[in-house]
């Protein structure tokens, strides 16, 4: 079933119902202003750190679902409704969400009063900006209120949900003509504050909660909307909220229009107040010093006039528009194409967020993976490579000397966390992927060359390729008794904690430590290791370390013999082994026989390619890992908790890494069929669980159609193709790596772009183009036979072709290229 439709045209989808079924949010913001809005109105804003500095509170996992946000309430004679539908809930004669990228808007019509809301924020500007709209459609005039309400976070997100004993007492605000400032704690150590401003001037306003609501009410009946006037409150302590009430008049036909800022400024602290109150100035207590306001009212003034906010919108749109213009798929297949432009889009947001803040992230408790933001790397590298290279410093500056790191670090310090410690000894080699990337994408070569901080050490620091040494190094520096690679904590499996043997229930799985390491052993790491060394080798040649890259192909020549030796399993590969040495994911196992992530890497690296070990172990992939909606992690899921083996275990079977569908790997397996010769094969389990190819059946899905989840319930689980975790996850970049890098085939190499599409049968001619080191490809593909041979005619141009690898000439700003596959 579904719940509204792509509209093409207009690069948004539509939501025609505010009963999703689950909250169908978007991401405002693309620097450092950023807001969460679901497809009802909810969610939240902060700046730069959703832990350390949000601004408007939110109710995780609340009933009703999805409490707070940026609510509207306008009253009509005896109808009180919301244009989002909630918090009132009313019903609506209309009702209309889009989400586009980088805005929402909302269109929705009672009793002959029409609301459009949009929702945005504009480039450059630390706020969010809302444009109501009201008309008339009625034939008599119209006596129309319009209250607005946001409820403020005291600026740390966990502190302001547990610390009740000092925060009831610490709130500040201070009200001046349409805007309402929140200061609080801006008195001592804080440079900050926020406010929420209006371009009208508001008949009443609230800004404290109990006030506004009424102690005993909620927010579909607060007590100032039942008695048809605010409050006027002005808050000390308690909950600082901010709420306008606004009255206008409208003629049949008539619109009204008013832009509402929830904005956020910093000041220097020497510039932090102002001289003396303004007249007509409203703070609780006199006494107090009052800000400086000329940042805000800078702000307020950009966004005073609808056309100023629309000028701003349209400036945004073309800022889209030129990010999602860098790689486009035109095959004539609506799903497949909208793909490449939502998968893009979500590459964007899940880079900007990382983990941080979704409606299954709080926002609290994760920082940047370094892991996690390695891989998000691939999925914006070409669109953002100035942004994607100062993260990957950012990242890099985190590792330690020895070439492990820590596993997350908070975005407002970038400093490491020590809460989730080190020790997964995957994180290294994610960095040479990210690196490696990002220069076969850029040609940045001298990005080798520059100094990085170990451990954030103003003192101590190397070249990023000496970071890139002591990465891969590591590996080979930590051995297991298989001749394999030693796990740590886990490896790119945060549950596969073979080291933590817990049997505390209060113990974090990922940070509990009770064995010493030296057993057990990872074959993905080891895979891993084979994967990225031809990036690696191709590196230090270009550092002119000739002997290191010798090396490292001789390491990774040993490695693959020693997976083969010690971790084939006759149909697949082993994908561990446990501190006493025994096999995980193998057929001698009971539960866990075969997982995902060593086929995955297995095949994308090619091990035992002589053997046919790729072939075999995509094989068993089908036959042992395959569902109707997607590729499992591992099979069968375990039904007891298993110590030796940790997290992995504890979770229900087909959830999670117990069985689940992690979307994030099944395109491993998608590029190990293609780069094995079986594209048709790698179709069909990307469509499996492509979210266009699932709006149908939105209604086991769950989440929205636009963006992938993290996971979907497994062949095993009673809720089997239920998804949860959308939107931030690594499996946006990975399954883009898949669409644009295998399926279209277009790959950034060292020597040019690499063209070789293997689109499914069914897309006989597509239409590529894919902008690379500044020149634009133009590919027009001819699919005779997905599998077959691939040759190139240059149609304009003198680009050089040297088989599958086309380079454009220097000065040349732009190729178009003929390709016949078959
Ligand atoms: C989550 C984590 C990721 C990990 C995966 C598997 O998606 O963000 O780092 O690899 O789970 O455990
Ligand atoms: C939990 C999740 C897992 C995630 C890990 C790290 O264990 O189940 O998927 O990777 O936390 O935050």
């Amino acid at each position: 079933m579904k719940y509204g439709f792509f509209d093409d045209s207009a690069r948004e989808y539509a939501i025609l119902t505010p009963k999703t079924p689950y909250p169908w949010i978007n991401y405002l913001g693309n620097e450092k202003f950023f807001s969460l809005v679901s497809n009802t109105a909810g969610g939240y804003a902060f700046h730069t750190d959703a832990r350390l500095r949000r601004l408007t509170r939110y109710r995780y996992n609340d009933i009703p679902l999805d409490t707070n946000g940026r609510y509207f309430y306008l009253q009509d004679g005896d109808a009180l409704w919301s244009p989002g539908w909630k918090p009132v809930k009313a019903d609506l004669d209309s009702y209309e969400c889009r989400h586009g990228f980088g805005y929402t808007r909302f269109n929705s019509s009672k009793n002959g009063l029409r609301a459009k809301v949009l929702l945005f924020v504009p480039n450059g500007a630390d706020a969010e900006v809302q444009m109501v709209t009201l008309t008339n459609e009625s034939r008599a005039a119209k006596d129309v209120t319009l209250v607005s309400f946001v409820e403020w976070c005291l600026y740390n997100a966990l502190d302001d949900c547990t610390n009740f004993q000092r925060n009831f007492s610490t709130g500040e605000v201070e009200i001046l003509g349409g805007a309402i400032y929140h200061k609080t704690e801006y008195r001592e150590r804080r440079n900050h504050y926020a406010f929420y401003s209006v371009n009208a001037t508001p008949v009443g306003f609230d800004t404290d909660r109990e006030s506004f609501l009424g102690l005993y009410n909620g927010l579909a009946a607060p007590q100032t909307l039942l008695d048809g006037k605010s409050a006027n409150s002005v808050a000390d302590g308690w909950s600082p909220i901010a709420s306008h009430r606004l009255r206008c008049t409208l003629a049949p036909g008539e619109s009204k229009t008013y832009v509402f800022v929830l904005g956020y400024v910093e000041n220097d602290p020497a510039d932090k107040w102002a001289p003396a109150p303004e007249p007509g100035l409203l703070q609780p207590n006199h006494r107090m010093r009052v800000l400086n306001k000329a940042k805000a009212l800078a702000l307020q003034e950009r966004f005073s006039l609808p056309e100023k906010v629309m000028a701003a919108f349209d400036e945004l749109r073309a800022f889209w528009d030129g990010l999602l213009s860098r790689f486009t798929l035109q095959t004539g297949n609506a799903r497949l194409d909208r793909m490449a432009l939502w998968n893009q889009y979500q590459c964007v947001v899940t880079y900007n967020f990382a983990r941080s803040a979704s409606y299954f992230e709080s926002g609290i408790g994760r920082g940047i993976g370094f892991r996690d933001t390695s891989q998000d790397m691939l999925g914006v590298v070409h669109q953002i490579p100035e942004r994607a290279r100062e993260r990957l410093f950012d990242v890099a500056s985190t590792q330690f000397e020895d070439g492990s790191a820590y596993h997350q670090f908070q975005p407002l310090t970038k400093r490491g966390n020590a809460d989730i410690g080190s020790n997964f000894n995957d994180d290294p080699l994610w960095l040479i992927l990210g690196v490696g990337n990002y220069i076969r994408e850029t040609g940045d070569v001298d990005f080798l060359k520059v100094d990085v901080p170990f451990d954030n050490s103003e003192t101590n620091k190397a070249t990023m390729f000496e970071h890139l040494k002591r990465s891969y190094n590591y590996i080979p520096n930590h051995m297991g008794p298989h001749g394999l690679p030693l796990i740590g904590r886990a490896d790119w499996n945060d549950c596969l904690n073979l080291n933590c043997f817990s049997t505390n229930p209060n113990d974090s799985f990922q940070t509990c430590t009770n064995k010493e390491g030296k057993n057990a052993e990872s074959v993905m790491i080891a895979e891993m290791f084979v994967y990225v060394t031809p990036d690696y080798v191709q590196m230090c040649r270009l550092m002119g370390e000739e002997e290191e890259a010798k090396r490292a192909e001789d390491a990774a020549a040993k490695m693959e013999a020693q997976i083969c030796n010690a971790a084939w399993d006759g149909e697949w590969y082993v994908r561990a082994f446990d501190d006493a040495g025994r096999k995980i994911g193998s057929k001698e196992c009971e539960d866990g026989k075969i997982f995902i992530e060593s086929q995955g890497f297995g095949t994308m690296a090619k091990i035992g390619k002589d053997k046919g070990y790729p072939e075999k172990s995509l094989d068993s992939v089908k036959k042992y890992l395959d569902s109707k909606y997607g590729i499992v992690i591992l099979d069968p899921p375990y039904r007891e908790y298993h110590v030796e083996l940790g997290e992995v275990s504890s979770y229900p079977p087909g959830y999670k890494e117990n069985g689940g569908i992690f979307c994030h790997n099944n395109p491993w397996v998608i590029i190990g069929e293609v780069v094995n010769g079986r594209p048709q094969d790698a179709f069909e389990h990307y469509k499996k669980i492509a979210p266009a190819y699932l709006e149908d059946i939105s209604e086991i899905h769950r989440t929205e159609p636009y963006v992938y989840a993290q996971m979907i319930a497994g062949k095993t689980a009673r809720r089997f193709g239920e998804a949860k975790n959308s939107w931030l996850t690594g499996t946006a970049a990975w399954n883009f790596v898949t669409l644009s890098q295998y399926l279209c085939g277009l790959r950034p190499t060292w020597k040019g772009l690499e063209v070789e599409p293997r689109l499914p049968e069914h897309v006989k001619n597509a239409q590529l183009v894919r902008k690379f080191q500044g020149v634009t490809y133009k590919i027009n593909v001819i699919n005779k036979k997905n599998d077959g041979a691939v040759s190139i005619v240059v149609t304009n141009g003198k680009a050089d072709v040297d088989g599958t690898i086309v380079k454009a000439q220097a000065g040349q700003k732009e190729v178009s290229r003929e390709v016949t596959i078959g």
